[in-house]
């Protein structure tokens, strides 16, 4: 079974798997890059990393409409419990939970998590998909850690990890984690949102597939990816 995965900019992507549409990291309004509106956003469960506006977002806007269900750590789902959402799964780092489509595990991330109104959001996470038979892994936002190599251990089809510097790995980072993680293939993210994230995807690309066996796919915002 293929997975569909349309990226919304920034580290936003939407996934189309088992019949459900799993949306993550919703920064879509105030997202320079963004290819669509948030009204117009499907979603059956949104998944949420840390409490940062850049990946948080319109989170409890799309989850209103839709009725999707938000997974995130405890201290998020306390958080949108308090925002008025009735469907929050909460979850913790190394815990795995099954959902109809497929499992979701938290994986360690190396950031910071403060909600907008300045209310603790946790520790920070990555996220680690087991759907259609694929292992994915978004990275969210993290520097490097050397624990990239655990998560690699599980055999990662899809590894989606921030290329920007400043708030999480640069270029160099980066290609250091897709050699911890030797995943098959790679997509960059979390760059040219803001001016102090600018970064040659392309330049990356060339430099990892150089250096490691990983193909990498450099998308457009709004653009599809089959796997
Ligand atoms: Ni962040
Ligand atoms: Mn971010």
């Amino acid at each position: 079974m293929t997975i569909r995965l349309t990226w919304y900019g920034h580290a936003c992507f939407l996934i189309k798997a088992g019949g459900a549409d799993l949306l993550i990291d919703p920064f879509i309004t105030g997202n320079p890059t963004a290819p669509v509106k948030a009204q117009e956003v499907r979603a059956d469960f949104i998944l949420v990393s840390h409490g940062h506006g850049d990946h948080l977002g319109d989170t409890v806007d799309i989850a209103r409409r839709t009725g999707a269900t938000v997974i995130s750590n405890f201290e998020i789902h306390n958080w949108l419990i308090g925002q008025g959402l009735e469907k929050v799964h909460p979850q913790h780092i190394g815990g795995g939970f099954n959902y109809p489509w497929g499992r979701v595990k938290l994986t360690i991330a190396q950031h910071g998590s403060g909600l907008p109104d300045g209310t603790y959001g946790g520790n920070p996470c990555g996220f680690l998909l087991y759907i259609e038979g694929k292992k994915i892994y978004h990275a969210c936002d993290t520097g490097l850690f050397y624990d990239m190599k655990l998560i690699g251990e599980e055999g990662i089809d899809l590894a989606i990890l921030p290329i920007g510097d400043n708030f999480t790995m640069g270029p160099e980072d980066a290609l250091r984690a897709v050699k911890l993680i030797n995943p098959k293939r790679v997509i960059p993210i979390h760059y040219n949102t803001f001016d102090v994230i600018q970064q040659d995807p392309n330049e990356w690309a060339k430099m990892t597939q150089k250096e490691t066996p990983a193909k990498v796919t450099v998308m457009k915002p709004g653009e599809h990816l089959e796997i």
